[in-house]
Order: C-alpha cells, then structure tokens, then sequence
C-alpha cells in the first residue's frame, strides 16, 4: 500500500513537472519541466529528432532572487487559436495565425514572485515569453540579465552578423557555428560606431542550417520595452545565450508589473521556404491600435539621395564638414544636392513616371556638423537651406499630385530629436509630408546608450506611435532591426535596419550573397527600405579613380523590388540613369508594392530566391530570382497564376554574357505569352537575377 501510494505520488509529480504542446501539423514538439533546484527547462523536437537540448529559462533580477530557479509548478493550461487577420499593407491580403499554446504558471520558492512562461508552437516555429502577472510580490523591477538558452545539437552552418549594440550594417560571415569568432572578422563597418562586446557575440536574427538539412532560425519577436536580444556562443558545444543589450550605467530593462518580454523564437523546417514565407513574427505582435487607417499608404518614390552617396552632390550647402555654427553667412558650394529646382525636377519625374512621392535629404541646416562631432543639437528638423524654398516645392508637389518624403537624420542625438520632435512633425502636415525617413548615424545621445539598447527601443517605437498621432508614415533608418511592431502601428511603413544599397557606394560593399540572406534575417521582422534600382553600377562612371560598385547586374536590381519586400520602394538610382535605359526602368514604373498573394518558389540562404507575389487588387503577378556570386539555371512552373488565363509575360533577364563583376550592365527583354501550365526558364549570371512581369491578356 505505501509501496502504491509514492508510485502515484510520483505519477502525479511528474504529470505537473513535465509538460508539452505540439504544432497544429504536429511535426513540433516543446518539452517543458522543472529540472533540479526548480530550474526551468524546455527542449524542442522536430519531426521526432531534437533541435534544441534541454536548455534554461528565465531571468536575473538585480534586487530581487534570480527567476530562473529554485520554482515550483502552479498550474498550466493549454489552448489553440485559428484566426485570420488583414495586414493594411502586406505581403498577402490575409495571414493565417495558428498556433496550441502551453501556459505554465510557476511561482518563486524563495520570493513567492509569480512568473508564467508561455510558449506558442506555430507549424514553422516556437516562441515563448516570459510574463509577470500583477502581485504585491513584485512592482518595480529591473532585468539584470536573462537565461535563456539554445542548446542546439549540431555544428550547424551559421549567417551571423558580429553582436555589435549599436550597428546591423554588417555583411554576413557564412561559417559554421563552431568557427563564429568575432576577433577574425573584418569589423569595420564603414560608418564608425562600433559597440562589439565580445569575441562570441552575434546578432539575431541568427540563421542556420544544420548538417542534416534542417534549416533553424532564432530571433524575437514584439520587442516592446525591453532591449535586444543579442547571442552568446559557445562554440564547442554549440550553446547560444541570451545577451540582453545593456543600458548606460549597465542595467538591462527595467520593467512594471503586469508586463511581458518579447517572445524568443526558433523557427524550424526542412524547406528553407516555409522560414521566407513565415509570418510568426508578426503573428506574434498585437494587431493595430490605429484605428482608422485609410492614410497608410504605399509608396514608390525617387529621392535627392544616390547623388550624394556617389560624390555628385552634398548633402550640406556650404560645402565645408566643419562650419560650426552655420548662419546665413554661408555660401552655397554650388554643389548642394537639395535646392528647389533639382527637387522640382525629380517631382517632374516622379510624376511623368507615376511615382508616389519624393525624398530629399540634406533640406535642413545642420549637415555641416552633423557626423562624428557626438554633438547634442546638430539639427532643428524645421529649418530649411537657403536654396530649398519649402512653400514652393510643396506648392509644385502638390500640382503634380506627388507627396513629398521629410528626411530627419538625428545623427543619434535623440533627446535633441525628442525635443524638436512635435514641431517637425507640424511642419510635415502644414506642407503635406504623409512620410519621413528618419535616421540615427553615429553614437547615441544621451551618451553611453546603445541604438540597441531599452532606451532606443522605446525611443524608436515611441516615434512611430508620435507619427501614427499626427497620421504620419515612418521609415527608420540605423534603428534596432524590427521585430514586427509594424502590425500594432501598420504606419511604421518600413525601417532599414541592415547593410543597404549604400553600402556599395563608399566601402567594400554587400556581396552577391548579401540578398539571399537578408529575407532570411532582417525581413523575418517587417519590411526593409533597401532602396534597390540602382542602374549605373560601378562606380568609376563617376569617377574613374573608384573601384568601388553594386555587387549586382542591372537584372538582379530590378528582381529585387520582389524579394525585398517593402511597401515604400524607392527607385534609387540618379534620373538620368533611368532615362539612359527606359525598357528596364519600365518594371520598376510597373512593379506593385503592396500585394495580395506571395509565393516562395525556391530558396536557400546565401544562394538564391525566387519569389512571386500578385499586385493588391489587380489580376498581374510580378516575379524576381536572384542569385550569389554562382551563375544559376533552373525551370519554374507557372501554377501560381490563374488558371485558363492567358498573361503577356515580360522577362527581364541577364544578358548571356552578363555577369556582375565584368559586364553587369548588360541585359535582355523578351516577352511571351504565358498560361499557368507553362515554364520559364531561369538564367541568372554571376550576382544576377531575373524579373518578370505577368498581365492578364483581356
Ligand atoms: C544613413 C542612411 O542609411 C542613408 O540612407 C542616409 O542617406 C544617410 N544616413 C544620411 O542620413
Ligand atoms: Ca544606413
């Protein structure tokens, strides 16, 4: 009888201690329980096979006893959830959230503090977080590190991006886990801010493949009042952790009871598609709180940009880097990219050419100070140059029907950017700016934080919530990479968040590989302004001593206005470059930016992509392939188009002899008529792509 009595004892231990949830397909598997001392642990199988080993949760507090043992199991529950919802601007006009959700409530032994972990297992992917219901037993509190931890099983092949707090504009390093080591990397990114704390860390989100074929990825999602999630490696036992980006005098977050951390995720599948195409991240945030959203729009728009980045023109009017104190005295260099008359120039082509809007940067004083001086109030956002007549222009916009995109680089004096914040923003409405780019170049002022930091991630949501207040879009440069707030605030239209185009421009540049990656990293968090198009691409046209260029053929550019998904796309290149090749410029005239249907037809990290996506509203399809630095054929179907239906498909391909370093210019244009029982065959040179456009034959 007693004998009994301790084996159903056990029973029923074990039954609370260990628990689990599967993916609605079943193919994943979360193994929760309580290890010794009342630690934490959770493991992931898929297909039957251990992705993640056993590896800790939870987190440090700096006042209080640590959160990550010593628990006891309160209650768990499960639940299933099956909705559709509509993004207002997307990849596809509806997206299915999915996922059996496992809830275990556990309570501290020694502080009776109460924290639930709840994991949500999607078909493509895990995700947990930690929550911290209301209780007298913690109010205030601050996050000293958290536990978290990836176990991982194999030596898996990594694209990772050294853990700098204060930069994403890096290229990949494609190795293998066990060779990540930041000391034997190139870590000079070009633009001078460089906060890397450590041989071992990297950034997320972190991708991998493992020796199998197994393609996993780790990263977050809803990072709402918390800072980043950077990784700690052990590279000999393949263990990652979770490095939380610190703040000025070192503390991580500081948090308010109820409240809860962004969800971690680990997404896995044997088809590279499934991660392109998973829309967990943004399944993982909370729907709009902007109500009325009829004035989010898409955009495509051409800029006073690239001129500057190629050396034609600056971005400050006087022409001199250290004219403190800029007054009127100044002197236009006669090189100031940014007056009235260029701009109206590009509204003339905006409009004759059917783009929505305008950027211009260098508009506003202060560029004469404004990098690498760590210097407070650089930029007011409301005083224009001389020659930028602000009334005009938008005057003249306005009778083109073309909107104009504010600019504001803050040069990462954000308090300064706070400050000025609500009357830069009345300036965009009183002359009907729907959009701005904003931009953190540099360090980070207030001194000492981290672009990655708590801070900078309220900092950068708190903008796009100002913006939403005033009806406004934002596109955010050098922020923290997104992690999906785009669907709670559909305004924060786009953000960069990576190495860009520009790159190309003035340093070694973004290898062929650079965009096959990107959609498996970066875009997993929302949509990215790459700022594609670019035509003339080595840079000695402008200047015979330069070697620098685009690591791409003209094909490839206009395949990427499909595979970087954004729904503000910008035509980078000068204007004259588009008029000196009309028949290609004429898919970026065409290209959608907003869509109803996106489909992964191929794709492995680092090699290649080929998507095609139906335009938001319209019968057309538009497709773009695009390869590394190999030279790539395949054959894709059709079946994605409408079925009976005949289309006139336009291909915009590389040249037989193209090929991105020797003859990247050189392309082909054919055109066939095509139904959804034909294939294409696909041609891609060297750092190539191919384009294509579908339109149904009436
Ligand atoms: C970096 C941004 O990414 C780029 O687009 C911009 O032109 C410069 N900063 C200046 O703001
Ligand atoms: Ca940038």
């Amino acid at each position: 009888m007693k004998h009994l009595f301790s084996l159903l004892f056990l029973f029923t231990l074990s039954v609370l201690s260990a628990q689990s949830v599967q993916s609605p397909s079943g193919k994943i598997t979360v193994n929760f329980k309580l290890g010794s001392n009342g630690q934490p642990v959770y493991a992931v199988n898929y297909k039957n096979k251990a992705v993640v080993l056993e590896s800790a949760l939870g987190i440090k507090l700096k006042e209080k006893p640590a959160l990550d043992a010593n628990f006891e199991i309160l209650d768990s529950k499960t639940a299933t959830f099956n909705e559709s919802w509509k993004p207002v601007l997307g990849e596809q006009a509806s997206i299915v959230n999915h996922y059996n959700e496992l809830t275990i409530g556990l309570v501290s032994k020694e502080s009776k503090v109460k924290m639930n972990i709840i994991f949500r297992v999607f078909d493509e992917g895990v995700a947990f977080r930690y929550d911290f219901p209301r209780q007298a037993e913690l109010n205030y509190f601050i996050i000293s590190d958290e536990s978290t931890q990836f176990n991982l099983t194999e030596n898996n092949k990594v694209f990772w991006l050294p853990g700098d707090f204060d930069s994403n504009e890096y290229e990949y390093n494609e190795t293998k886990l066990s060779e990540i080591d930041n000391s034997k990397i190139n870590m000079n990114n070009g633009i001078g801010v460089k906060s890397i704390p450590g041989r071992y860390m990297v950034q997320t989100p972190l991708m991998m493949k493992s020796p199998s074929g197994l393609y996993l990825n780790i990263f977050e999602a809803a990072v709402v009042n918390y800072p980043v999630m950077h990784l700690k490696a052990d590279v000999t036992n393949f263990k990652l952790k979770a490095e939380l980006v610190p703040n000025a005098i070192g503390d991580k977050a500081y948090l308010q009871a109820p409240c809860v951390s962004p969800w971690r995720t680990i997404m896995i599948s044997d088809d590279a598609r499934d991660i392109v195409g998973s829309r967990m991240i943004l399944n993982l945030n909370d729907p709009s709180k902007i109500e009325d959203t009829s004035w989010i729009k898409p955009m495509k728009y051409v800029g006073i940009w690239w001129e500057m980045h190629v050396g034609k023109s600056t971005w400050d009017y006087a022409g001199s880097q250290n004219a403190t104190n800029f007054g009127t005295k100044l002197e236009s260099s006669g090189r100031h990219g940014a007056t009235t008359e260029n701009t109206k120039r590009y509204i003339d082509f905006a409009a004759k050419n059917g783009f929505d809007g305008v950027l211009v940067e260098g508009w506003n004083v202060g560029w004469e100070d404004w990098s690498g001086n760590w210097k407070e109030e650089v930029f007011d956002f409301t005083t224009p140059y001389p020659d930028f007549d602000l009334a005009a222009i938008s005057a003249y916009a306005k009778a083109k029907n073309v909107k104009m995109i504010m600019h504001h680089e803050t040069s990462g004096s954000v308090g300064n950017y706070e400050r000025h914040l609500d009357r830069a923003l009345d300036l965009m409405k009183k002359y009907d700016y729907p959009a701005a780019k904003t931009g953190y170049v540099g360090k980070i002022i207030p001194r000492g934080e981290f672009h990655d930091g708590q801070t900078m991630v309220n900092h950068f949501n708190f903008v796009a919530r100002r913006f939403a207040d005033y009806k406004l879009m934002l596109n955010s440069h050098e922020s923290s990479r997104p992690t999906g707030y785009s669907r709670t605030y559909p305004n924060y239209v786009a953000a960069e968040a990576a190495r860009g185009t520009e790159f190309n421009a003035w340093s070694i540049g973004n290898p062929p590989m650079h965009e096959t990656i990107l959609p498996f990293t970066r875009l997993l968090g929302g949509p990215m302004d790459y700022t594609p198009g670019i035509f003339e691409i080595k840079m000695s046209y402008y200047d015979k001593n330069k070697t620098e260029q685009v690591h791409t053929t003209l094909a490839k550019q206009l395949a990427l206005y499909v595979t970087m998904y954004s729904p503000i796309q910008m035509a980078a290149d000068l204007l004259e470059n588009y008029e000196k090749y009309p028949d290609a410029f004429q898919f970026i005239k065409d290209v959608a930016v907003d869509w109803d249907d996106t489909k992964i037809l191929q794709a492995e990290p680092g090699d290649y992509l080929t998507i095609t996506r139906k335009a938001k509203g319209k019968q057309s399809w538009f497709l773009g392939a695009i390869t590394d630095e190999n030279a790539r054929k395949s054959e894709i179907k059709l079946d994605f188009l409408t079925k009976g239906q005949k289309y006139k498909a336009v291909i915009y391909e590389d040249a037989k002899d193209a090929d991105w370093q020797k003859n990247p210019i050189a392309y082909t244009i054919r055109t066939v008529v095509v139904t959804n029982k034909s294939k294409i065959n696909l041609n891609l040179a060297a750092g190539g792509g191919t384009a294509i456009s579908f339109e149904p034959i009436k």
